[in-house]
């Protein structure tokens, strides 16, 4: 399948997990690939195994919470290849009791997960509107439904969601799709944050963990790279549970 043949993506959080996968799926399908990240080294990995699919790749340093940054990293990529996809990857976790949730660790989520979403978003859709070109952000199964030590995540994420049905209905008319997927399970290194808080009560530990087993990010890139593709050009507004059933 060559479904992103001559189209440029735009992928934050690609240096790792679900964002590398994504990039190397897509990369896989014909796209050029814009990526941006935190982590060289990471970004550098992945523009190899992007590479080796045949794709043309930039790669930039972009902290996706820093509204310049993100302006100047957009702009560009789209005065070299217009933009048809733009996937919101990128993301940081922690586990914390809630009452020893500090302001700062709350607005270092919202910082990344939640504004970095809405500056990216914000920045593409002019270029969206110019080709029809479409968004899938990444939420989360703690968007869903309750998961325990995870206030400041869980409240990002169910941002991401809210802002991804608002963009659906406000830009679907003018030929702009914005589609979720919330992954549940999913082994990357997002998962060695992991903790229980002391004094948390442990069997609240079963809402957060996979009803059968962690599956790959391969799963989740190809649930954005469908969601990506003219396969879904009639699905706006959805999100996508990939959690293997976990909160089914
Ligand atoms: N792994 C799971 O089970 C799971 C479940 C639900 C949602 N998610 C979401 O999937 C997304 C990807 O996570 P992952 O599991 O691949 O974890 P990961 O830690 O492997 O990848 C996250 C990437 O985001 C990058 N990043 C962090 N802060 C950034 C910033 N300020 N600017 C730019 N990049 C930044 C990291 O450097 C890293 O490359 C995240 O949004 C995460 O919340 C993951």
């Amino acid at each position: 399948m060559q479904r992103f043949a001559d189209r440029t993506a735009l992928v934050t959080g690609a240096a790792s997990g679900i964002g590398q996968a994504t990039a190397q799926r897509l990369a896989a399908e014909g796209a050029r690939l814009a990526l941006a990240d935190v982590n060289e080294e990471g970004l550098a990995t992945t523009r190899r195994a992007c590479e080796a699919h045949g794709a043309d790749v930039a790669t930039s340093l972009v902290d996706v919470s820093d509204e310049s940054a993100v302006s100047e990293w957009v702009t560009a990529s789209a005065a070299s290849s217009g933009i048809d996809l733009v996937c919101n990857v990128a993301g940081i976790l922690q586990f914390e009791d809630f009452r020893s949730t500090t302001l700062a660790d709350f607005e270092r989520i919202i910082g990344v997960n939640l504004t970095g979403t809405f500056l990216v978003c914000r920045e593409a859709m002019p270029h969206l509107l110019e080709r029809e070109g479409n968004i899938v952000n990444i939420t989360s199964t703690a968007a869903l439904a309750g998961h325990p030590w995870t206030s400041s995540y869980s409240a990002s994420k169910g941002g991401v969601l809210a802002l991804t049905l608002t963009l659906a209905v406000e830009f679907g008319k003018l030929g702009v799709r914005t589609n979720a997927v919330a992954p549940g399970s999913i082994e990357t290194p997002i998962q060695g944050a992991f903790k229980i808080p002391e004094g948390g009560d442990p069997k609240l530990i079963h809402r957060i963990m996979p009803l059968d087993r962690m599956r790959g990010p391969e799963h989740i890139a190809a649930a954005v790279a469908y969601l990506g593709s003219d396969d879904a050009a009639h699905v706006n507004g959805e999100v996508l549970r990939v959690d293997g059933g976990t909160l089914a």
